[in-house]
């Protein structure tokens, strides 16, 4: 199964994302996982060289891959029970060639106007992509929520901003917290450092809600 973890807008989450259910299908499913770094900032590739460092950590394999990736990840994805790929807006190309062949594609937002000004131009994106790869799910889903019940109205407006474009949001979202960038740190995940804290729980329900997708019940693009 290939995830992309993609989206145009900076700092929104997608590489600790993509990190987080990397360790989680690793660990907790014992699944063989590829992580594809897009990125020529290469922030994924670097948490993995601290993790590959640390020999308490279990270890991940990651490659870097740009530009026209289709083949190399239809070669890939043959050979793992998860591709993760992480891509950011930098490398466009490699974000299309990525949900050209995605099973899934998960975008993080943060519940900001900043962040939610790119749906309407992510929807474009994914509906060419769809005519290509017919069967890929993809999803948006709200991260670094704010944890103020006052502010809890404004994550539920986010959903519905991506909702209106016809496009799935998860249920599951993440809510601010500094465990996250810790555990960036050391090369580790939140379900590492915590396995019952929330943040692990927060990407547990993540991965399962995205397991649990068909591609049948999902919107159509047309
Ligand atoms: N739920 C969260 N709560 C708090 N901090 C978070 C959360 N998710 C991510 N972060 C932190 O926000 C920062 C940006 O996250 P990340 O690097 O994953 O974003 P990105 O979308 O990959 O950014 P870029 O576009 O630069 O690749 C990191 O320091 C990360 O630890
Ligand atoms: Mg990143």
């Amino acid at each position: 199964m290939m995830i992309l973890v993609g989206g145009e807008k900076g700092g929104s989450g997608k590489s600790c994302l993509a990190q987080n259910l990397a360790v989680y299908f690793a660990s907790n499913k014992k699944a063989i996982v590829l992580m594809v770094d897009c990125d020529p900032q290469r922030t994924t590739s670097d948490w993995i060289q601290i993790r590959n460092g640390d020999p308490s950590l279990p270890s991940i394999n990651c490659i870097q891959l740009y530009g026209k990736i289709r083949n190399d990840l239809l070669s890939l994805v043959q050979h793992y029970d998860y591709v993760i790929v992480d891509c950011g807006g930098q490398d466009n190309l490699a974000l299309r060639a990525a949900m050209s062949v995605a099973d899934h594609v998960i975008i993080p937002l943060r519940p900001k106007r900043r962040d939610l000004k790119t749906v309407p131009h992510m929807e474009d994106m994914l509906s060419t992509c769809k005519m290509v790869n017919p069967k890929m799910m993809a999803s948006f889903v709200i991260t670094q929520c704010p944890s103020l019940p006052n502010q809890a109205k404004r994550i539920l407006e986010a959903k519905e901003v991506c909702s209106s474009y016809g496009i799935n949001v998860l249920d599951a979202v993440t809510y601010n917290r500094n465990v996250y960038d810790d555990s960036e740190e050391q090369g580790s995940s939140v379900i590492e450092i915590d396995p019952t804290g929330k943040a692990a729980l927060e990407m547990i329900a993540i991965a399962e809600e995205l397991l649990a997708m068909e591609p049948d019940n999902l919107h159509e693009f047309n």
